[in-house]
């Protein structure tokens, strides 16, 4: 009984120590890899971005640009960047999917790698948006 009346609070103790987790990790996955050029606030004001010949933007309003809604697998796809390259466009931003790839080993158990450190990013970009 004791054990039953405390599973669940600890579940939804876990699971919100494990996403405060993936968010201090998106941060620093951020920091080392994006305040370049979207700056240290994401405000698109990083030291980088004055020498690119497009504008960077500002990673805060991803939700206010999408009807207030955070358009997580947009953002997910955006990052990664590996479809892009099969469709069309000039892309400023390097292509994270292959970049973290490589930076893991390039084989297929670093997919798996790669794909946690875009959601950590995509989860980090979500506590950053403001409302207006
Ligand atoms: C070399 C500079 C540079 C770096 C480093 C960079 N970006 Fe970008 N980012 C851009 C530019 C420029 C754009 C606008 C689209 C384009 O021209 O490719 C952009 C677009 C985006 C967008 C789409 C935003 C919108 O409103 O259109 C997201 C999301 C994004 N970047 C996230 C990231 C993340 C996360 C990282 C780090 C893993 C990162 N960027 C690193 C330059 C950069």
């Amino acid at each position: 009984m004791q054990t039953r009346m405390f599973r669940r609070p600890l579940l939804v103790l876990g699971g919100l120590l494990l996403s405060a987790t993936a968010m201090a990790q998106g941060r620093v996955i951020y920091l080392e890899n994006c305040a370049a050029c979207h700056g240290l606030y994401a405000a698109g004001d990083g030291p980088v971005a004055a020498v690119l010949v497009v504008p960077v933007p500002d990673l805060r309003r991803l939700s206010v640009h999408s009807a207030g809604t955070y358009p997580d697998q947009w953002v997910r796809r955006v990052i990664d960047g590996r479809e892009q390259i099969l469709s069309h466009g000039d892309r400023y931003m390097p292509v994270w999917g292959s970049e973290f790839w490589l930076r893991e080993g390039g084989d297929e158990q670093a997919e798996q790698a790669v794909l946690a450190r875009i959601q950590d990013l995509v989860d980090y970009l979500a506590t950053i948006q403001v409302t207006d």
